[in-house]
This record gives C-alpha cells, sequence and structure tokens, in this order.
C-alpha cells in the first residue's frame, strides 16, 4: 500500500515522488512534504514556529504566540481561525460570518480509487496499485464536517484529491468558495507555468515568477475557457524539459475556475485551485453534502518532459473511459470549411466519395444539417434533421457513406438555444435569462439551463432520437459561446449563486446518459474549437477539437501548450485548405499533415476540389499515419524544440514505450539566406539498438540508439517556406 499511517503522520508514496501531512497537538491537518520519493521521516521538524506579529492564535494554542495558521503549511486552510492567506473555504456555519476551524476528527484507508458522485474522477481497477485515504475534520464547535479524499496512484506518480462537506448540524450552512486543493509549498522563487489564450489561440504558454502577493488565474465564463486552463505547473528556476522538479495541478472540471498562488510573509508558497468563486454561493440543508471536484496532482523531479508523461499515463489509463481508448481512431473528414452552412446531401456525399477513394474512416457532418439553419443567427435547440435541405433522410445518407466505406459521425450543440427556433418560442423559460432584463447574446444564441430536469430530459430526447435513427459512430458536441448571467427559472432567488456549479453536473449528468446508452460512441469535445479543452471533459469525451485555428503552423503553439496537460491521442487536429480560412497563410501540405498528426489525425477541407497532386498527397499521409498510430496513439510524446523558445523550426517526438521505434517531426517556421543546419536528438530510445532511420519514408542510414540520442541527426535545410520533416527510426530487427 502506498498509504503508511505513522500514529498521527500520514505518508503517501508513489514510486517517485512523497507526500506527507501531520496531525499536530491542536488537531490541526499540517502539510509536511511534497516531493521526490523518500522516507516516513515526520518532516514536521522543518516548520518554523515563531511569532510573526499580526497573525492570529487559535483557541487551542492557549499562550503559545508563535503557534498561528497564518504562518503553518496546512492541507485544508480555511476563512477564520487567523489565517489571512488564500484559503480553501469560506463557511457560514449559522453564524452570520464566515468562520470555521478544522480538526482532524478521523481516517480511513482502503484499497483501490474514491469515486466522486455526479463528477469526473480517475479511477483504478482492482489490480492497480491505487489506494485511498480520507480524512475527517470536523469544526471545532458546529457538527460540520471536510472530508478529504486522496487517491494514491503509485505506479503512475500521481495523487488525486477532492473534497466533500458535510452538514451535520440542525442549521443551514452556506459557503462562498469551496477549493479542491491547497499545496502549500515551505520555500519560494517557484515559476509558474500556465496556458492563456482566448478564441482560435488556446494554450499559449508563458512562465513567470511568482512574487510577494497573490498571482491569479481564473474563468468567469462557465466554463474551463479558451482564456485560460485549469492546469498549472510551478518548477525550480533551472527545471526545463528534462531537468529539475516541478509540480502540476490539473482540475478535473468544465466549469469556471478558480488558481492563486501566494508568496507570504515567511516566503512560503501556497497554491489553491477549484471552482470559480467569483459568483459563487452554495446553501447546504441540515444532512447535505456538497462535492467539490477532484484535482490530480503530480511531482516531477525529472523535468517538464517527466511531469508531462506522469499526466499523460495517468490520463489514458485512470480517466478517459471510452472504448476507443485502445482502438485506432478514425481518420475523418469533417464538413465545416468546407462548407460551412452550405451544403445538401449530394455536396456531402461527393466529398464522402472522395474520402474513400483516398483511405479516411469517417465523414463527418458539422453545423447546419437541422432546423432552420444556414446561418449562425437560427436553429439551435431544433435538433431535427432538415431533410428538406438534405434532399433526404439522414439514414438514406448515412447508408450511402456506410455504402461508400465510411463511418458517419455529426455535430450537436445540445447546451444551446436560438431565439429565431421552434424550441425557444416553446419553452423561452427553458433559456438563462434574468426575468425582466434583456439577455446578453454571444454568436447570436442564448444558454439553455442545464440544471432543469425537463431541459435535460429534451436533450436527451433529441440526441438519442436522431442517434437512433441512423448508423452514427460519433457526435462532436459543441458549446459555443461563454455563460453570462446565470439564472434559473427553477431556483429559488437565494441560490441563483449555485447556477453555474449546478449547470456544469447538468451537462455531465447528460453526458453520462449518453455514454451508458451508447457506450461505443466516439464523442468529441468541443467549445469554439478548445474552448472546453481540460480533464472534466476527457471523462466523457477521449478526444477534444483542439481550437478553430486549423493553420499549421498557429497550431504548433497551440498544440504545444496543450501538450503539457494532456495526451495528444486526445488532441484532435485537421488538414484544412490554404489558403487559411483564420490567418490566410499558405503552408505546404506536407506540413499540415504532418502538424496533424501531432494528435488525431483528420480533414476538415473538400476533398473533392483537389488536384491529382494534393491527392496523391493526402493518400500517402493517410497510409503513413495508419502505419504508425500505434505510435502516435500510445507512444511516449516529447517536446524538442519549442515553438515559443524557438522561432526557427519547432520539433516534436513520439517514441514507443519499449523505444522500439519512434517518429520525430520538425517543422521550419523561419527562412534563412546561407542558411546553418540544425542538430536535433532523440529521446526514449535504448541505447545499444541499432535503428534504421528513414526522413520522409526513404531509408537514411543504420545509427545506435546512443548515436541518435546523443550525437542526434542534422536536419536538412528548409527549401520552402514551412518546409517539414518527418523521421522514422526502428529497430532492426522490428522493421516490417
Ligand atoms: C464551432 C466549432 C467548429 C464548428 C462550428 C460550427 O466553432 O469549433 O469546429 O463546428 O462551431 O458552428
Amino acid at each position: 500500500m502506498g498509504i503508511i499511517i505513522n500514529q498521527n503522520v500520514f505518508t503517501l508514496h508513489t514510486d517517485n515522488s512523497t507526500y506527507q501531512m501531520k496531525v499536530d497537538d491542536k488537531g490541526i491537518l499540517l502539510h509536511t512534504y511534497y516531493g521526490q520519493r523518500t522516507d516516513e521521516t515526520d518532516y514536521s521538524y522543518l516548520i518554523t514556529i515563531a511569532d510573526r506579529g499580526f497573525s492570529g492564535n487559535i483557541p487551542q494554542s492557549g499562550d503559545e504566540r508563535g503557534y498561528s495558521l497564518d504562518t503553518l503549511p496546512q492541507e485544508f486552510p480555511v476563512w477564520g481561525g487567523g489565517d489571512f492567506r488564500v484559503n480553501c473555504l469560506q463557511a457560514d456555519l449559522g453564524t452570520g460570518v464566515n468562520d470555521c476551524l478544522l480538526v482532524f476528527d478521523s481516517y480511513k484507508t482502503y484499497h483501490g480509487k474514491y469515486a466522486l458522485e455526479g463528477l469526473p474522477a480517475m479511477f483504478a481497477s482492482g489490480e492497480d496499485r491505487v489506494d485511498t485515504l480520507e480524512i475527517l475534520l470536523k469544526d471545532y464547535y458546529e457538527e460540520f464536517y471536510v472530508r478529504l479524499l486522496y487517491g494514491v496512484f503509485e505506479a503512475d506518480d500521481v495523487i488525486t484529491r477532492a473534497v466533500v462537506l458535510e452538514n451535520k448540524s440542525q442549521k443551514d450552512i452556506s459557503f462562498n468558495r469551496i477549493m479542491s486543493t491547497c499545496l502549500d509549498i515551505n520555500n519560494s522563487g517557484w515559476d509558474m507555468i500556465h496556458f492563456y489564450g482566448r478564441h482560435a489561440q488556446e494554450r499559449q504558454t508563458e512562465r513567470t515568477a511568482l512574487f510577494h502577493g497573490i498571482t491569479e488565474l481564473r474563468s468567469t465564463r462557465g466554463a474551463s475557457s479558451h482564456q485560460h486552463n485549469p492546469f498549472v505547473i510551478l518548477a525550480e528556476k533551472n527545471t526545463n524539459e528534462e531537468t529539475g522538479c516541478c509540480y502540476g495541478v490539473s482540475l478535473l472540471y468544465s466549469g469556471g475556475f478558480h488558481m492563486q498562488a501566494e508568496v507570504d510573509q515567511t516566503f512560503q508558497t501556497r497554491l489553491v485551485m477549484g471552482i470559480d468563486d467569483s459568483d459563487f454561493f452554495w446553501r447546504l440543508k441540515p444532512g447535505g453534502k456538497f462535492t467539490a471536484p477532484e484535482v490530480c496532482m503530480s511531482y516531477s523531479s525529472t523535468g517538464l518532459s517527466g511531469l508531462s508523461r506522469n499526466y499523460h499515463n495517468a490520463i489514458f489509463k485512470h480517466l478517459i473511459r471510452s472504448t476507443w481508448k485502445e482502438k485506432q481512431r478514425p481518420v475523418l473528414v469533417n464538413n465545416w470549411e468546407a462548407t460551412y452552412f452550405d451544403f445538401n446531401a449530394k455536396k456531402i456525399l461527393s466529398i464522402a466519395e472522395e474520402a474513400a477513394s483516398l483511405g479516411l474512416d469517417m465523414l463527418v457532418l458539422d453545423d447546419g444539417w437541422f432546423g432552420k439553419r444556414d446561418t449562425d443567427f437560427s436553429g439551435l435547440g431544433d435538433w431535427y434533421v432538415n431533410e428538406e435541405k438534405l434532399g433526404c433522410s439522414l439514414e438514406e445518407l448515412v447508408h450511402k457513406i456506410n455504402d461508400i466505406g465510411l463511418m458517419f459521425g455529426i455535430w450537436f450543440e445540445p447546451e444551446m438555444i436560438s431565439e429565431d427556433s421552434k424550441l425557444y418560442r416553446e419553452h423561452p423559460d427553458w433559456a438563462m435569462v434574468v426575468p425582466g432584463r434583456e439577455p446578453v447574446r454571444a454568436r447570436s444564441q442564448l444558454v439553455l439551463d442545464m440544471t432543469r430536469e425537463d431541459v435535460q430530459e429534451y436533450i436527451k430526447e433529441r440526441l438519442f432520437s436522431v442517434l437512433d435513427s441512423a448508423n452514427i459512430q460519433y457526435v462532436k458536441w459543441d458549446m459555443n459561446r461563454s455563460i453570462a448571467a446565470a439564472y434559473s427559472a427553477k431556483l429559488p432567488g437565494g441560490q441563483q449563486g449555485e447556477m453555474r456549479h449546478r449547470y456544469v453536473l447538468g451537462l455531465y449528468s447528460v453526458l453520462e446518459a449518453l455514454l451508458e446508452r451508447y457506450p461505443d460512441l466516439l464523442l468529441e469535445g468541443c467549445s469554439g474549437g478548445g474552448g472546453r479543452f481540460d480533464a472534466g471533459m476527457l471523462y466523457y469525451s477521449p478526444q477534444i477539437w483542439c481550437s478553430d485555428n486549423t493553420d499549421a503552423v498557429e497550431r504548433l503553439r497551440i498544440q504545444y501548450g496543450t501538450s503539457f496537460a494532456y495526451p495528444m491521442s486526445t488532441v484532435s487536429a485537421h488538414v484544412s485548405v490554404c489558403p487559411n480560412h483564420q490567418n490566410g497563410r499558405v503552408t505546404p501540405l506536407k506540413t499540415r499533415g504532418i502538424c496533424a498528426m501531432q494528435g488525431t489525425f483528420g480533414y476538415e477541407l473538400d476533398l473533392s476540389k483537389m488536384t491529382e497532386e494534393e491527392k496523391s498527397i493526402v493518400r500517402n499521409q493517410v497510409k503513413s499515419f495508419k502505419e504508425h498510430y500505434r505510435l502516435f496513439q500510445f507512444g511516449n510524446y516529447y517536446r524538442i524544440v519549442s515553438p515559443v523558445e524557438n522561432h526557427d523550426v519547432t520539433v516534436w517526438e513520439y517514441a514507443d514505450k519499449n523505444g522500439k521505434e519512434a517518429c520525430l517531426a520538425a517543422v521550419f517556421t523561419d527562412l534563412y539566406g546561407n542558411a546553418i543546419s540544425h542538430i536535433v536528438k532523440f529521446r526514449g530510445l535504448c541505447p545499444e539498438g541499432k535503428y534504421k532511420l528513414f526522413r520522409d519514408g526513404e531509408f537514411e542510414g543504420e545509427y545506435t540508439g546512443a548515436a541518435l540520442m546523443q550525437g542526434g541527426i542534422l536536419l536538412p535545410v528548409p527549401k520552402e517556406d514551412y518546409d517539414s520533416f518527418q523521421f522514422y527510426v526502428c529497430l532492426e530487427e522490428d522493421e516490417g
């Protein structure tokens, strides 16, 4: 078991990290260690007790002025008790003010992983080396309990945390802040790496030093958002891809979130993360419980690369449930950038025919097939096939597509409603609009009140009816606006602060029902591209459309940022037409293919309009992706040259977990006269292995793994704008 309890000291071990906490003589649950794997020494000897002045002393500390929650590292700091730093809970336990003081009550451990009702959570099977520790804290005065849950994934070097609040008192309890985790570190000087952006520019990477005071990231948008991602890294100054220490914190939640990192007066660092509390208020009746979303934490002493691999492996093994996880993902063509709203069945079939002849596996029919939907001003909510527009039924269309040899997928945006829709005319109160006020529109649409059961039932009925009407293997679940005023006609006035979280719970319950009914459905998440690319969503959809930006060069930065927290098999990426629709850039088709192969591969253009030369390139791309899909889907991913730090070339690699083969891609982002050559080094090979090296399919020579990793290879000099190269190596005995 990875959990060792020695009197009042709780030590959690994964293979390469150790996490420790201790109940002190005042009953406070201190955080004493998180870092490289070590022993069960009681690390509380590292805590300084000293009177810092103006730091409060709790009743249990008597005359001990130096004992203050304001300076102690803790597992679950709350507001009250004289800790003035950022905290995990602001609760009114019936006194009329926020004030709480938590002390240790009891604990239990068991083999396996706790589950969370209605929320995504990592899971484990019986054979996995995964254990749970539950620690129950209680308010010093009231029958109010906080259950801290820890999942210890020994082999994967991650520890999950979640929190359940339990009101066993006779009073109503309310809280306006509940964070899922606190990471107290006993020093400062940390860099924070985070992923900011905007629509079509998601997950740009920024590294910044924490300062004395609070650094915060949040989404107030009702979704995890394009603007910030609920994943953050704290890294030592010198940490780079291969060396140095770093922590990752990932929130498994798809709504708004809040992350704060505070460097305090005694040079300690505290990081808290949880549900966005800017417009949050929750009332807990006697007997009521509240579960805060899970976080997944990891520590790496082998740099950022090691940290990412921990997340990639843990998410793949313990978060993604889809039956498609292990299966070869279909190479698909999506008609969005090919036709936008202007299509009928004939047009779709012409694309499908071409797709089949080029070796693709699936056609995805995007926005515009339902209700009155020839522009984005109308139709959302009316999930009835527009047979007049298609010229046939969906069943007939899908039949023909299946006959051509392709699977079929379809787009929905279930959480939304257009005012110009039958649904809105019948149920205006299903939209979240504050009574007596004009709605705030975005993309000319409103958001459905996902907290309502009747809304959930309607969505399920419509989705199920469409999915039952034809042979549909894939659904792209989109969400194309942020939530401004979150109002429900069903909730009492004093509880409107619960809306945003209840919305997310409603969404999760519909997604769960969908997957329960169609366990083999391939669900692709989407929110105007990657506006809801978070670990919560990956519990439901094994892949997410990474960005509405399909320009290969901009995708280098977006996919680079995404790779820190999420496995590349979750990153949906397509080849689109040039000039690119988002920025007008022209890139070689070869490069667009190489960039899209960084994730789950597909096309988003009118294949029927391609020249014969282009078609032959596409045919080869599809063939090559399928030949190597195991590497792309299951291999270890390495960021080798960063598009943020290097403006000449970006390089990444996939290596088989046993080092038998690898694929390294290089995309040039600048050109020079009299150019110099770049050397890049492979990772993850067997040093003594003898490898055959191929460049763009052509045999180049034989090298040892040591030569490829320590010496490296010379990249060719680019011959045109955005030139690119793909290198493949395999052990000689494994070739073929
Ligand atoms: C969003 C998605 C796109 C496309 C459109 C359709 O922007 O990200 O891929 O599906 O909606 O309206």
